[in-house]
């Protein structure tokens, strides 16, 4: 411990467990105050417990404290941001890490089950970061930074390799994550004047919902396996230093990190050109095809020895 965040504060989504507890523990470690804001939904967000809010802030000490309602509405954002002004003085860090998931392939899948995953997965990161940011913003003139002025503000998203390969039967829940990088790049534009980071994190790590993984094949298997051994710790080490002062320079990113192993993605720009002309249709396969992205799915792309 080091007490790098001091005099910050934060709200973590989805802290109750799983890897949004652990990025809350060691914001808390760091010296942070937060806020754990959990509604102790099942997998697929149905049946609130406000136990694992309640339970979670108190094992972390005097400097959290629980929010027990859903996240994803405005009116609770706006709730949160008050409650944080209120208890911390102001709000210095955002990690949007709370998700559901309602797997169904494309041909069976119930536009209701899209909708909540949307609201619950992409629209609440959105909500939270249009409370927080306006405040945050509004700090810097009001000398919360102290006479540098104010450089602390940072948002994390937490995403998916899901949200960037694909992986079968997703398609809402990688419709949000992809969704929640495009708003991590806006974000970052929209805040690079006030200095306030925001950078997307595709995790690895062992939580409820890696133990309930019904392997189909024998890749799906080993995957499984694998990702049972690593730890959420990992992933809130990463969040913190993007977190710290040294992460004030670091905006606008997607990283990934499985284990010790942190990864830097690239972002999607245009790999090739052709010229449209009379056969289009033909130069596409004849020109492009050798640069086509196949379908690999994000559990065959990560189905490698993780180093914990
Ligand atoms: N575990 C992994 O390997 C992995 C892989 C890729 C992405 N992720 C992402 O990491 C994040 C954390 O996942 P996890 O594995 O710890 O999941 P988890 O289900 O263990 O934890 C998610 C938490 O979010 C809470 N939550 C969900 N909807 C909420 C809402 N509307 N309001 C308040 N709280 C809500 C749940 O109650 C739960 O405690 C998610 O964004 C997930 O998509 C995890």
């Amino acid at each position: 411990m080091t007490g790098l965040l001091e005099v910050r504060a934060a709200i973590v989504t989805g802290a109750g467990r799983g890897i949004g507890r652990a990025i809350a523990e060691s914001l808390v470690a760091e010296g942070a105050s937060v806020i754990v804001a959990d509604n102790g939904a099942s997998i697929g967000g149905e049946d609130g417990d406000p136990k694992v809010a309640n339970e979670t802030a108190a094992a972390l000490g005097k400097k959290a404290i629980a929010f027990a309602d859903s996240v994803a509405s405005p009116g609770a954002a706006k709730a949160l941001v008050e409650l944080a002004i209120k208890n911390f003085g102001g709000i210095d860090i955002v990690v949007n890490n709370a998700a559901i998931l309602r797997d169904a392939f494309v041909f069976r899948a119930d536009p209701r089950d899209w909708d909540a995953v949307i609201r619950n997965n992409l629209s609440a990161a959105f909500y939270l970061i249009n409370a927080a940011s306006a405040v945050m913003r509004d700090q810097g003139k009001t000398g919360r930074g102290g006479a540098g002025g104010y450089d602390w503000g940072r948002i994390v998203n937490i995403v998916s390799s899901a949200g960037l390969y694909g992986n079968l039967g997703q398609a809402a829940y990688a419709s949000a994550k992809a969704g929640l990088f495009g708003l991590t790049r806006v974000t970052a534009m929209d805040l690079a004047r006030a200095q306030i980071t925001a950078n997307a994190v595709a995790p690895f790590a062992r939580t409820r919902v890696t133990d309930i993984i019904q392997p189909a094949n024998d890749a799906q298997k080993s995957y499984k396996e694998r990702a049972l051994r690593i730890g959420a710790h990992h992933v809130a080490n990463l969040v913190t230093a993007l977190c710290s002062p040294a992460g004030k320079a670091i905006t606008g990113q997607l990283l990934g990190v499985r284990g010790r192993e942190v990864f830097l993605f690239g972002q999607p720009r245009p790999v090739a050109r052709i010229e449209a002309g009379a056969s289009l249709a033909q130069d596409l396969s004849a020109k492009l095809s050798d640069k086509f992205t196949d379908l690999t799915t994000d559990l065959e792309a990560f189905n490698t020895e993780p180093l914990v």
